[in-house]
């Protein structure tokens, strides 16, 4: 048995008195590629951000390497290794690819073996190698801003800067969304090399389900705030569980 990353017991969270998320069991083992999925509206987002610590646990308690977090806030759950691209990327347009890159060095204050461990980049200092070597194309437009690139190069540069932090989980919330085909290619051959090679875990929301079944081992399906189903994407088809997410 593989260990488990990330496990959230119970949780529960609320937008002021307006209650989110109900009773979410999650169990993210070391390695894997866990795929959230269902309908707009029923929580994926506001799952991701409880994990991160942007929205408060209201009951429940969550795990990360074996240690509670639960009341720990957004930067120091992205110290402890948990790293984040929101969805619609949330790029700073006013800061080049380079600045945007180096705001996620941020994570890495403080970590033990951190910054000192990894090869640095000539191209930008304290930006690991690896993400240039993952995106080529942010090594070309580094001194471009922010607010100038296409949709497929701010993912790039989302995915980069949350890479930056040197992540052991990886959440993406809707990384192909409004992004051409050709580009999801590519975004889904550099997360499998992210997986690979960093051996970073990933719990990915995904609305298309084709990708979300070729990319992750397991899925977990919302509606109304709870996971309502949880299975593997190699004893199951996506077909089975498309009448749960599609409209
Ligand atoms: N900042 C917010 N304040 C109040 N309600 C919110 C906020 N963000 C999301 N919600 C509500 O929480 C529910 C879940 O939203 P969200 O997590 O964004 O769903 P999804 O990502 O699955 O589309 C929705 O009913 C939404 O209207
Ligand atoms: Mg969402």
């Amino acid at each position: 048995m593989a260990d488990t990353l990330l496990k959230l017991d119970g949780v529960a969270t609320a937008y002021g008195q307006s209650q989110a998320l109900w009773d979410i069991d999650l169990e993210v083992p070391a390695g894997s590629a866990v795929a959230l999925i269902g309908r707009n509206g029923v929580g994926k987002t506001t799952l991701l951000k409880t994990i991160i610590g942007a929205q408060r646990l209201s009951g429940g308690r969550m795990t990360f390497q074996g240690r509670d977090v639960s009341a720990l806030g957004p930067h120091q759950r992205a110290r402890a290794g948990i790293g984040y691209v929101p969805q619609g990327r949330h790029i700073f347009p006013h800061l080049t690819v380079r600045e945007n890159l180096e705001t996620g060095l941020s994570a890495l204050a403080g970590r033990a073996g951190g910054a000192g461990a990894m090869s640095k980049s000539a191209i930008g200092a304290g930006i690991p190698d690896h993400i240039f070597d993952l995106f080529p194309k942010l090594a070309q437009i580094i001194n471009r801003k922010g607010g100038v690139l296409s949709g497929g190069e701010q993912q790039q540069l989302a995915i980069g800067r949350a890479l930056a932090g040197q992540p052991r989980l990886l959440l993406l919330d809707e990384p192909t969304e409004g992004i051409q085909p050709s580009v999801v290619q590519q975004i889904e051959d550099a997360l499998r090399r992210i997986r690979a090679e960093l051996g970073v875990t990933v719990l990915i929301v995904e609305q298309y389900l084709d990708f979300a079944w070729s990319f992750a081992d397991s899925y977990r399906v919302m509606q109304r705030g709870r996971i309502i189903r949880a299975g593997s994407t190699r004893e199951e088809t996506a077909a089975e569980v498309a009448h749960l997410v599609n409209i």
